[in-house]
C-alpha cells in the first residue's frame, strides 16, 4: 500500500511544481530531486516495462526519498489549502493510481476509504507541513522530523520494585496465544490461489482453467489467501480437546481479511462479532483476552480521535464492538478505557494482571497522527499505562502487556516506541 500512497502524492508534488507553489517547504533540492525523477519516469515509462514507483527509482532509504516526498506531500497540501475538491483529489488519485499499475478494485477501494479522512485531517491542522507528514509516513526511511513535535509521558522517580515470591505454583500457567486470524469470509475452495489481486481464494479471483492454476484448499492455502471459517473453528475446538487445562487466551488481534480495499463498518463489524462470539463460546471456562490489531478499523491503520464522530471518519464503533462483547466477560471498569481508545486492564486469578494495548494508535500509516496535537501520547495511552503500573506495583502484582503492533518496529511512531520503553524499563 505504500506504493499507492508513494504513487499518489508523487503526483500531486508534479501538480505542484505547475503551479504557483508559495510554500516554503519545498526546496529547490526537492523540486530538482522531483523533476530529475519525472524524467527518469518518462524515459523508462517510455520503455513501457516501468511501473512507476519501484524500488530501483525510490531508494527505501535516502534522502533523496524524503525530498521527493516531501515536494509530494506540499503539492498535495497545497492544492487542497487553495480550495481544490475532492472529487478532483479522487479523480488524479485514482488516474495516478492506475498508471502505477496497482488493480483498479484496488485502487479505487482504498482511495474511496482514505480520502476523507486525509482531507479532513489536512482542513483541520493548518500548521500542518509536509516534513511532518514525511517524517511520520516515512519514518523508517530516515525522513527527519522538524522542530516542535517531540513529548514524552510523566513516570514517576525511582526504580520498580520487585515482586517477591514467597510460594512456587505447584504448576506454571499455560496460556494459548493466538494471533492474525485474518478471517476471509468470502472463502471459495476451489478459487483460484495465485491470482492477479493481491489477495486470492475468493470468488473474485477467477478459477482454474484447463488445469492452469492453483485452486483453494479446503483449510486455506499458501500464498496470498486468509482464513476460511472452517480452520477458525478447527482450531477452537483443537484447543478446546486437547488443552482442556488451560488457565489463559490470548487473543492479540487482527481478525479482519487483507482485502484492505474492500473494508467497511458494516462488513468489520459482522466478522469481529462473529469472531469473539466464537472466542466466548468455545472457551466458556477460560479467560480470553481479545485486544485490537491494525486490521480491525476501516480503513486499515486508521484510527481517529474518539473526539471524531462523524459517520465515515470516526473509529467508535470499533471500540463499541469490542466493548458490547466484552461486557459479559470482564468487570464493566474494563469499558471506560476500551471506549476512550480501544485498551484495558483486568486482574486474573494468582495476582496477575494483563494489559491489552491498542497500540496501532501508533502505526505510522494511521493519518490521524497528523491531525492538531493527537500525536501526543494518542488516545492518553501511555500515561494511563503509567499508572496502571503503578498501582500494580504497589498491589504486588505481576503484569503481562498484550499489544498488536511491537514498538520501535519501524511502523511504530519512534517517540511513541521510545516512551514505551521508558515506562517499560523503569
Ligand atoms: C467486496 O467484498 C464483497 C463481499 O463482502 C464482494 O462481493 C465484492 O466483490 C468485493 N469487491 C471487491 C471490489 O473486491
Ligand atoms: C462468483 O463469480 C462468478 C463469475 O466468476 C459470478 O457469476 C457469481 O455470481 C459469483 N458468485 C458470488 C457468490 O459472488
Ligand atoms: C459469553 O459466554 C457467557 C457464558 O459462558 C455468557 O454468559 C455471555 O453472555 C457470553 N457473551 C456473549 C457476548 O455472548
Ligand atoms: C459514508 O457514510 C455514508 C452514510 O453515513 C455511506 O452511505 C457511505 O457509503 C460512506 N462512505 C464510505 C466511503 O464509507
Amino acid at each position: 500500500m505504500s506504493l499507492l500512497w508513494c504513487a499518489v502524492f508523487l503526483w500531486f508534488g508534479f501538480i505542484s511544481t505547475h503551479i504557483p507553489v508559495t510554500s516554503a517547504e519545498v526546496d529547490p533540492l526537492s523540486k530538482a530531486t522531483f523533476k530529475y525523477y519525472l524524467n527518469e519516469y518518462a524515459y523508462q515509462k517510455s520503455k513501457s516495462q516501468f511501473r512507476v514507483l519501484n524500488s530501483e527509482l525510490i531508494p527505501r532509504s535516502s534522502s533523496s526519498t524524503c525530498s521527493l516526498c516531501k515536494a509530494g506531500a506540499a503539492g498535495f497540501i497545497q492544492l487542497r489549502r487553495i480550495g481544490v475538491r475532492k472529487r478532483t483529489f479522487v479523480k488524479v488519485a485514482k488516474y495516478v493510481c492506475k498508471v502505477a499499475g496497482v488493480d483498479d478494485d484496488v485502487c479505487n477501494g482504498a482511495i474511496n476509504l482514505n480520502v476523507d479522512a486525509l482531507l479532513y485531517i489536512i482542513d483541520n491542522t493548518p500548521k500542518l507541513e509536509a516534513a511532518r507528514f514525511c517524517a511520520v509516513y516515512l519514518q523508517s526511511s530516515g525522513c527527519e522530523q522538524p522542530d516542535g513535535y517531540d513529548w514524552s509521558i510523566n513516570i514517576p522517580q525511582g526504580e520498580s520494585v520487585p515482586v517477591e515470591v514467597n510460594e512456587v505454583p505447584s504448576k506454571p500457567l499455560k496460556i494459548i496465544h493466538i494471533s492474525d486470524i485474518h478471517y476471509e469470509p468470502e472463502y471459495v475452495v476451489g478459487s483460484l490461489a495465485d491470482c492477479t489481486k493481491p489477495v486470492c481464494c475468493v470468488n473474485a479471483s477467477g478459477f482454474p482453467e484447463n488445469g492452469k492454476g492453483t485452486a483453494a484448499g479446503i483449510y486455506g492455502m499458501y500464498g496470498d489467501c486468509d482464513t476460511p471459517w472452517v480452520t477458525v473453528l478447527s482450531t477452537f475446538e483443537n484447543i478446546a480437546k486437547n488443552h482442556p487445562d488451560v488457565d489463559l487466551i490470548y487473543y492479540t488481534g487482527d481478525t479482519i481479511h487483507h482485502q484492505i480495499w474492500n473494508t467497511s463498518v458494516e462488513s468489520n463489524s459482522r466478522d469481529l462479532n462473529q469472531l469473539l462470539l466464537k472466542l466466548n463460546e468455545s472457551f466458556p471456562n477460560v479467560p480470553v483476552i481479545p485486544i485490537i490489531g491494525n486490521h480491525e478499523p476501516s480503513p486499515v491503520n486508521v484510527f481517529a480521535p474518539t473526539s471524531i464522530e462523524e459517520a465515515n471518519l470516526s473509529s467508535n464503533w470499533l471500540y463499541e464492538v469490542f466493548a458490547n462483547n466484552l461486557k459479559s466477560w470482564f468487570p464493566s471498569t474494563v469499558l471506560n478505557t476500551l471506549k476512550q481508545g480501544g485498551y484495558y486492564t483486568v486482574k486474573i486469578k494468582n495476582n496477575l494482571r494483563i494489559i491489552g494495548l491498542n497500540s496501532n494508535l501508533c502505526i505510522n500509516e494511521n493519518w490521524w497522527l497528523l491531525y492538531q496535537d493527537w500525536y501526543k501520547d494518542p488516545g492518553g495511552q501511555l500515561q494511563w499505562l503509567v499508572e496502571v503500573l503503578l498501582e500494580a506495583e504497589k498491589n504486588k502484582e505481576f503484569v503481562h502487556i498484550l499489544s498488536h503492533v511491537p514498538s520501535a518496529n519501524g511502523d511504530c511512531l519512534k517517540v511513541w516506541s521510545r516512551e514505551y520503553r521508558r515506562i517499560v524499563e523503569r
